[in-house]
């Protein structure tokens, strides 16, 4: 009997050696400094600043809103980024097992369940508008928007985005090509392709807002963009820009989760996520500042939807460079480019919390984990490009699919798992796991560290209360 319970003793400590062995060798990680931030940047920068920020920001009136949404990024936004990559460096884990490692046994674990969930939704319609870009690479490569007119391209947006298949394809194309990305691993596909990119968009967009602010009749536009007119704030405005601070920092379902799991000992996550919410923002800021001014000169109105970029944009580039036809052709590849590999960043990112989750969790081999990822949302994708041409006719509470998955995610889904994952680290986990986390073992001097509890405490979890019970109507 003894002797038994020796092998079976002996047998369990193999075991537990042999797959702390496999941690170590399996888990990647990002290998520098920089990286660490691009990536997560990465992440955050893409579709949700430089389409979505300015049709959410246009729908909602403006200045006010986006002062609403400064608000958010950086009582909300910023400490939930935070607690997101404590969780993700404590756990050593992707955003599914995550708080099962840090809270055996307990409930929790559906919050990092409800992430895997939430990432693939958006990762489906996201991917409809990635693959736009793709098209819009095509017609900018084939000179297609020289000549025409603001109506034209409002004209042949609608005639694309209702087509009954080429949307589709370009969607599916988006998705193989973060399948092959997610496939190749962590450092070589994420952090390589985010090194180059970022700081070229950066630049580029910077330049296009120099161009779009001195079109005729711009001014209408920065007078939009920087002058609130506070009658406008409902509680609309407050549910669009906590879930467009949400959207656009990637924060509320894990995606900080599984990347803070991959940062080293050393990284300091208080600065990390500081920097990303800066660069975000200022990308959404900067994205305002070509699309208004642009829209006005050009006569399109800011609360056009989401086409808002899509129409304005080949516009600047005609009447900014329209002396220069070689200019105004190298800048819309340019960035219709640029664009597509921002919003690749951001898919690879959504993709890669539910292949890790299905990758560690139940043993696939990372490619057979991601083929389950990209067939189920290439079902749903096209399921979301089709709900706005052929199918527009279905809805369900009146949005079609590809509204109503833009709705649950960013409105409901990321700001109830913002709540969970503040209420996680303010109240759950041991402050002493915190701290370490935050300080790197004592090595960090932080004396923000008290103000981060207590936002993760109180602050986030009854700010983000507050604006849902309002609104319900119930404030
Ligand atoms: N933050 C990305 C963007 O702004 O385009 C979109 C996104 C990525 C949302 C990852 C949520 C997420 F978890």
């Amino acid at each position: 009997m003894r002797a038994k319970v020796k092998r079976i003793f002996y047998f369990c400590m193999f075991l537990n050696h042999n797959q702390l062995d496999m941690e170590k060798k399996e888990r990647a990680g990002f290998s520098s400094k920089l990286g660490v931030i691009l990536a997560s940047a990465g992440s955050a920068v893409g579709l949700g600043n430089i389409w979505r920020f300015p049709y959410e920001a246009g729908n909602h009136g403006g200045a006010a809103f986006i002062l609403v949404y400064l608000g958010c990024v950086l009582a909300l936004g910023i400490p939930i980024m935070l607690a997101e990559l404590v969780i993700g460096r404590r756990a050593r884990a992707n955003t599914g097992n995550a708080f099962q490692k840090l809270a055996p046994g307990t409930p929790w674990k559906w919050i990092g369940l409800a992430g895997v969930l939430t990432g693939i939704l958006i990762l489906s319609y996201y991917s409809v508008v990635a693959g736009w870009t793709l098209e819009y690479i095509g017609e900018a490569v084939t000179n297609s928007f020289a000549g025409k007119q603001a109506e034209d391209f409002i004209g042949s947006f609608n005639a694309f985005t209702t087509h009954s298949w080429r949307p589709v394809v370009w969607a599916v194309v988006f998705l193989l090509l973060t399948h092959f990305i997610i496939v190749r691993g962590v450092e070589k596909g994420i952090e390589r392709s985010s090194k180059i990119m970022m700081p070229t968009l950066f630049l580029l967009m910077l330049l296009l807002a120099v161009c779009a602010v001195s079109l005729p009749g711009a001014g209408a536009g920065l007078t939009f963009l920087l002058k609130p007119d506070f009658s406008k704030v409902n509680s609309d405005v407050f549910l669009g820009a906590m879930g467009q601070a949400f959207f656009s920092l990637s924060v509320g379902m894990g995606v900080l989760i599984t990347y803070g799991s991959y940062f080293k000992k050393e990284t300091n996550l208080t600065k990390t996520a500081f920097s990303v919410g800066m660069i975000d923002t200022l990308v959404a800021i900067l994205s305002g500042f070509i699309i208004f001014p642009a829209a006005f000169a050009v006569g399109v109105q800011p609360d056009s939807g989401s086409g808002l970029v899509f129409i304005t944009l080949p516009n600047v580039f005609q009447q900014a460079f329209g002396d220069v036809p070689v200019l105004a052709y190298l800048f819309s590849v340019m960035f219709y480019l640029l664009l597509a590999l921002a919003a690749l960043t951001s898919t690879i990112s959504l993709h890669e919390v539910a292949t890790s989750y299905l990758h560690e969790r139940y043993g696939l081999t990372r490619k057979r984990a991601a083929v389950w990822v990209t067939a189920v949302c290439v079902v749903l994708a096209a399921g979301c490009s089709m709900s706005l041409g052929v199918g527009r006719g279905y809805t369900i509470f009146g949005l079609t699919l590809f509204d109503l998955f833009d709705y649950v995610t960013a409105k409901v889904l990321l700001p109830v798992g913002g709540f969970f994952i503040s209420l996680f680290v303010g109240w759950y986990l041991d402050k002493r796991v915190v701290r370490a986390e935050l300080t790197n073992d004592g090595t960090l001097r932080l004396p923000v560290y008290r103000l981060i509890v207590f936002i993760l405490k109180y602050l986030a979890p009854l700010g983000i209360a507050c604006i849902f019970v309002n609104e319900l109507g119930l404030l």
